[in-house]
């Protein structure tokens, strides 16, 4: 799996990724040591996620080179001011053992709290300090993105949203698309729920000969989006980044897409009024 996209500022990162959300202490580091040697290079964390030690652990133990892994991290909401902000960058480093992180995303806008600008602010200068190499968001609605352009003249490289086949962010992907932004799919395999015994799916993978999961991750690439699938057992990690020796139709496509829900959200988490503290 060497397949990469292009980022607006000029760095490639790998198409798929591996998701550690859960995946803590010494058992969590052996999962994500997996995950490098059945193949992954992207490794997404968050500081929130409390298991920054545990990715940074994993990495170490690995054979893979540190300058091949692409470490992701995520600023939590309550530490959005610009200050806290430059600190908890900092901290992330400090806790994944690392000199620098490679991607580094605010983790929610919460715009009631009137932050992310000053948040975003703080990530462009860590950038130019050199401590994180690319700068992104998760969760940026249209208008969030907007005021980030219009008050920093900065746009980040990569949103990552909930994207899944029950909710499929037609717009947001056509929005980042315009603005050169590469979405991440967070919960790309719906987190494991029935959407991996759905009948449509099943069909689909029955023609390929492939698992329902691998439809699906199929379905993110042939839309642009870089999935982060996490699984803990390492024959699923395997199968989930084995996709890049088939192709679904158009027809097949547009039979994923049609799944869709406006309501579709797992935990109904709508970044318009979600507070991620
Ligand atoms: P497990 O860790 O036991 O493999 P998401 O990435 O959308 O959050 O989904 C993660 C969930 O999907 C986890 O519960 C994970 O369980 C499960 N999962 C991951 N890969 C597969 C797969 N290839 N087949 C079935 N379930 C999977």
């Amino acid at each position: 799996m060497n397949e990469t996209y292009l980022l607006a500022d000029g760095f490639f990162i790998p198409k798929i990724g591996f998701g550690t959300f859960k995946l803590r202490g010494q058992n969590g580091a052996r999962r994500v040591e997996a995950a490098l040697a059945n193949g992954y290079r992207l490794l997404d964390t968050a500081f929130k996620y409390d298991n920054e030690g545990a990715v940074g652990a994993a990495i170490k133990n690995s054979s893979v080179p540190r300058d091949q892994i692409t470490v992701t991290s995520k600023l939590p909401g309550c530490y959005q001011r610009y200050a806290d902000a430059m600190i908890t960058v900092q901290e992330s480093i400090a806790r994944l053992g690392l000199d620098y992180i490679d991607v580094y995303l605010i983790h929610w806008p919460n715009p009631a709290k009137n932050l992310f600008v000053e948040a975003w602010q703080a990530l462009i200068d860590a950038q130019k300090a050199g401590l994180i190499r690319s700068i992104g968001v998760c969760n940026f609605l249209p208008e969030h993105l907007e005021r980030l352009e219009k008050e920093t003249g900065v746009l980040p490289v990569i949103n990552q949203i909930e994207l899944h086949p029950r909710f499929n962010q037609a717009a947001q992907r056509a929005y980042d698309r315009s603005k050169n932004i590469v979405t991440e799919a967070w919960s790309p395999l719906g987190r494991g729920t029935d959407l991996l015994s759905n009948p449509v799916l099943a069909e689909i993978a029955n023609q390929h000969q492939k698992s329902i999961a691998q439809i699906v991750l199929r379905w993110h690439l042939q839309l642009g989006n870089l999935p982060i699938p996490k699984s803990e057992n390492s024959l699923r990690q395997i199968e989930n980044i084995s996709v890049f020796d088939f192709s679904l139709s158009e027809e097949e496509l547009q039979l994923i897409n049609a799944m869709s829900m406006p309501n579709g959200r797992i935990n109904n988490q709508d970044p318009a009024v979600y507070q991620e503290l």
